[in-house]
This record gives structure tokens, sequence and C-alpha cells, in this order.
């Protein structure tokens, strides 16, 4: 027998007992003629003692680091305590050690923080996920897993897999594609999500539909990207919006009750898209602070300052006790804003001194009476910085909202323990390219206007089309979309003029998705759904941005797994019996 206990089981009620544990040797140490040994499991950390002078000391004399021992001997009450650890009030006293497998020296220590750069750990992954914090994330996720199955399951949901060789798939990303062999100059395409697959489930008459599903889609990474990652993919056929949103906000509740042990509002926010871009420039607001943007055209321009004169729109946010930053801070803050990530022109700072004076940037422009009118229209109080920035409305609000998520940062404002979910709803069905000169569906080609806008997508004016609000919602949690969905279109004509509107010809949506037009001549019935990014729902249950720990084996930022070193060349055979021919050289 291996084992009777895990490293991490003993306490000082099975003080006495004969026991064995087998484990990893964390570090071995001599002190006055005894080996101390950290034996480690991922269920914890149990101290053993081994006396020089006994058969086991003669055998941890040896002991290296990472060595897997198997180990016997008596429970005894520990001399010197250590409260941190949960078996820090015991020892094993050994009276037997086995090596049951030697280690090489490991590339970095493997502890709860380890000296290990990020590059050697991904290249070592599988010791990396011998660390506690690895542990703990992977233990989260498969706790969430399990929620969301036991949930689901509890509400009728039947989990059903859909394939992962497929076609192309709508969801805006590039395609990670394979070769066919038996079908020469074809490929299939990874799927970006099932979403196609799981509309066919409800014309197939599976109304309440989900999978924990790999996705794939060939993008720029980020810290919450990764080219395949995992989605709570769901569909359900006979509902409005309103039923979607509640079954799933339930779900969340669950999961934020039973792994976190965290209450979440009931019924959670709501804000709508155009809210949400006016006040915090971002369709995934954090709302854990306040610094709503405000818009302060009206009252700044005709002043003759050319700059905010000729401005679409002026914006400005109200930082809470920063009317102290330095003119090198603020010039540095300048400098911030104009990097191409923000892409602003400049800023316009007013300071609101603790001694009632003002100071500001466009004091030539601005008497103190009119700046404290403008203050006071953003709620800024004595104290506060006013930033203001100008131009094209949407960018404007959009770059006024990475400012303020910045200095949410820098005042320490978003609190990864401090939970503020919302739903974002009445999106734009569409969205006007400048650059392509068309719309592209905000959502996916799938998404159904709002019955009462659908006056204006039979419309051919621009404008009615730019009004057109869909049934389609997100999962917005501290800043980050969580998870997105929407109400379907379930008719053929609908969908039709969907493709027609998106500049999608006939021959072009047969090609694509005659599939699916198909199926619905067959009685699809009215259907909607969503699909939650599973490693971002788990990174923020664990209070972290990065998706990449929750991912037992994750690729780095160019998209590669350095650990099984991949992507890499194939064999030219197998070239050839792909029939590719490549001129890149890796
Ligand atoms: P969407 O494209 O919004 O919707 O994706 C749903 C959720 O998946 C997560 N996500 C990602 N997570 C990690 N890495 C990525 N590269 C990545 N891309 C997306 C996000 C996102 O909110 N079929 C629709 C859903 C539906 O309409 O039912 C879809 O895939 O958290």
């Amino acid at each position: 027998m291996y084992r009777t206990h895990t490293c991490g089981e003993l306490r000082l009620a099975d003080k006495g007992k004969k026991v064995t544990l087998s484990g990893w040797v964390q570090k071995s140490r001599k002190l006055g003629g005894m080996t101390f040994i950290d034996l480690r499991d991922r269920y914890g950390i149990t101290q053993l003692v081994a006396e020089a002078d006994s058969p086991a000391g003669a055998a941890a004399s040896e002991l290296g680091r990472e060595y897997v021992i198997k180990a016997s001997g008596e429970v005894l009450e520990r001399e010197s305590k250590n409260a941190k650890m949960p078996t820090g009030d015991i020892e094993i006293r050994l009276e037997s050690i086995e090596i049951l497998n030697r280690s090489s020296v490991p590339p970095f220590t493997i502890e709860e923080q380890s000296d290990g750069g990020e590059d050697l750990r991904a290249k070592y992954r599988y010791l990396d996920l011998r660390r506690p914090p690895l542990q703990r994330a992977l233990a989260l996720r498969h706790r969430l897993a399990h929620e969301v199955r036991n949930y689901l399951d509890a509400q009728g949901f039947m989990e059903i897999e859909t394939p992962c060789l497929i076609k192309s798939t709508p969801e805006g990303a590039r395609d990670f594609v394979v070769p066919s062999r038996m079908n020469p100059g074809t490929f299939y395409a990874l799927p970006q999500s099932p979403q196609t697959f799981k509309q066919l489930l409800m014309v197939a008459g599976y109304d309440r539909y989900f999978q924990i599903v790999r996705c794939f889609r060939d993008e720029d990474l980020r810290a919450d990207r990764q080219p395949e990652f995992t989605q709570i993919d769901c569909e359900m056929s006979f509902v409005e919006q309103e039923d979607v949103l509640s079954t799933f906000e339930g779900m969340m509740r669950q999961m934020f009750k039973n792994a976190l042990g965290v209450d979440i509002p009931n019924p959670l926010p709501r804000m709508s898209w155009y809210d949400a871009m006016d006040k915090y420039g971002s369709d995934k607001p954090d709302i854990r602070f306040g610094m709503e943007i405000h818009e302060v055209s009206e009252l700044v321009k005709g002043c003759g300052f050319g700059v905010f004169d000729e401005s679409a729109y002026i914006g400005a946010i109200a930082v809470p006790g920063a009317a102290e930053y330095t003119r090198k801070q603020l010039d540095e803050l300048t400098e911030w804003v104009k990097r191409p990530q923000v892409g602003a022109k400049g800023l316009v700072y007013v300071k609101l001194n603790a001694d009632g004076s003002i100071k500001s940037s466009v004091d030539k422009f601005y008497g103190p009476e009119k700046l404290q009118e403008v203050a006071a229209s953003c709620g800024a109080a004595t104290g506060d910085l006013l930033l203001l920035m100008c131009g094209d409305k949407r960018k404007t609000q959009n770059r006024l909202g990475v400012l303020r998520i910045e200095m949410g940062n820098r005042l320490g404002l978003r609190n990864p323990e401090v939970f503020a979910p919302l739903w974002i709803v009445d999106f734009p069905l569409l969205e006007w390219s400048e650059e392509d000169g068309r719309f592209y569906a905000m959502h996916h080609p799938f998404t159904a206007p709002k019955p009462e806008h659908e006056k204006w997508f039979y419309s051919d004016a621009k404008e009615d089309l730019e009004r057109v609000c869909a049934n389609a919602y997100d999962f917005v949690l501290n800043g980050t979309e969580l998870g997105g969905g929407s109400i379907r279109i379930h008719n053929a004509d609908m969908q039709k003029r969907m493709f027609e509107v998106l500049g999608i010809g006939p021959e072009e949506a047969e090609y694509k998705f005659g599939f699916i037009i198909n199926a619905f001549k067959f009685g699809a019935p009215p259907h909607g759904g969503l699909a939650f990014g599973f490693d971002r729902v788990c990174a923020l249950f664990g209070g972290q941005e990065t998706i990449r720990d929750y991912i037992a084996f994750p690729k780095n930022n160019q998209g590669r797994d350095v650990m099984i070193d991949s992507p890499s060349r194939i064999d030219d055979s197998q070239m050839e019996e792909l029939f590719l021919s490549s001129t890149a050289k890796a």
C-alpha cells in the first residue's frame, strides 16, 4: 500500500497512529541529529522526522528535492507547532523510507512563490503545476465546472457534444484550419464556437442544451484571450430574453454562493449598451467604482478655446482626491493617453485644490467660475482632479473609459475580492465600418432584431439600420466580458434579410450557411442562448485577470506551447499526403 493518508490530512486527533504517506520531497534539512522532510502532494505538506541513526535516517540523508518517496511512521505531536500549516500540529516520526523515484534538480523552486521566470515555468509546466497557486486555480476550475453541471442538470439541460472538425463559424475571428487527406485541397475549420450546431440542436427539438466546450480562435492574444479556450455554451427554445437572463443569472448566483460564499445582487443590475458607452466609455464597464464620464460639450464650447470649439464631443471624468497630482505627474498622464493603445491627442486638466483655488491647463480661456460650473456638472468636489478629452463622441468616450480604468487601478479602486456583475442589454444589431463601407453584425449574423425595431431592419436607410437594437446581452464582471448571447433569428426570410444587410450575397450565404438556412425551413422553434468564457469565469472568481493559470496547459503570448514545442514543422511526407507545400521557414 502506497499510502494510508494524504499529505494534507493528518491532525492532532491522529496522534499515535501508524501511517504511510507518499509524495514529493519539497525540502529536507538536517538539524541536530535529525533529518526534517517536508513531504508534499496536492492535498498539502506534512513534516516527517528521521533520526540519523535509525534505518530511516540513512535513507533520509540520500533524499533530494522532488524525490518521490513512500514513508511510514507514527504521528506525534510537534514540540514547535506551525500555525500556518493545516498539518502544523503534528509530524511523522519515521520508521522507514522507500525511494520510489529519484528526481533531477528542478529548474526552479516548487513552492507558493517560485523563483522561476515565466518562460522557464512554462517549459516545465508539469513542475509549475505542483505549486499550490496552480493547484488552487485548477481546483477552483473543477469546482466551478461541477457547479455549472449541477445547476444546468437540475434545470433540465442536456450536455451534448458537437464536432471539432467543422466548417467556418460566424464569430468573426480567424479560423484555425485542418487539411483533409481524404478530400484533397479541402479544409476543416475548428469551431470558434458551437453556434450553428446548437441552433441545429434547437431545430432538432433538444430545447435545453449546454456543453462545456473547447473553442478555437486565431486572434491576437491578450491576458484574457487564448487561441483555444473553453465556453459554457448554452441554448434554449421557446424563450424570450427575460427567460435566458433569469436562467443564467441563477447559474452565476449559485456559482458565486457555492464556490466563494458570495451573494450577488438579486436581480442583477442591467444597463443599456448606450448608457454603458456614455457613462463608462466601454461595453464592459467596471462598476465597482464611480468616476463616470460626463459630457460637458455645451458648457465648454464657444469660449474661444479652438480645440474644444471644433470638437463634436467633449467629455470629462472627475478623479477623486487627485488634485494633488503634480505638474510632472500630469505631464506623464498626458503622455500616457497619447500612447497608440489609448490614442488621445491630448488631455485637459482642472485641479480643484484643497484650498478652494482652481488651476487648469486652459486657464487662458476659462475663468474659475466657469471651471467650477464644469466641475459641478461632473459631480466633482474640492480635492478632485477633472480630466477632459475631446473628439469624435464614441472614440472619445472610449479613451476616457480607458483612462478611467487606469485611474481606478492607480487609486486602488479595483479590489479583486469585490464582485460587481451586471447585464449589458439593448446592443445595436449592426456596426458600420467606415473602412469597409458596410455593416457588420455586432454579435453574430444569427442575432435577431428587437421585434419593435423590425420596421427599421427592413428599411434601406443607413440611419434606420443603425437604430436597430438586438435582443442581445452580455454578462460583465469587474470590467471583463464574461459571456454574451442573443435571441436568434428563427425565420428563413429574416435570416436572408440579415445576410442582405451584411452584404453577404445569396451564393456566399448558401455556401457558408446553406445548411442552417435549410434547417430553418423545417420548423425552427423560437430560440436563444449565450456562452460564458469559462477560463475568464475561473480567473475572475480567483481574483485574477490573466486566464493562463486557470488552464492546465496554456499557450504563451505567441500562441506557442513551449513545453511540447508546438506548433512545429511536419514531415515532408506528411505535407505531401495532405497536398500541402510551404514556403515559410520555421
Ligand atoms: P462570444 O464570441 O461573445 O459569443 O464568446 C463568448 C465568450 O467567450 C469568451 N471568449 C474567450 N475567452 C478566452 N479566449 C478567447 N480567445 C475568447 N474569445 C471569447 C468571452 C466571451 O464573452 N456563440 C456566441 C455565444 C452565443 O451567442 O450564444 C459566442 O461565442 O468570455
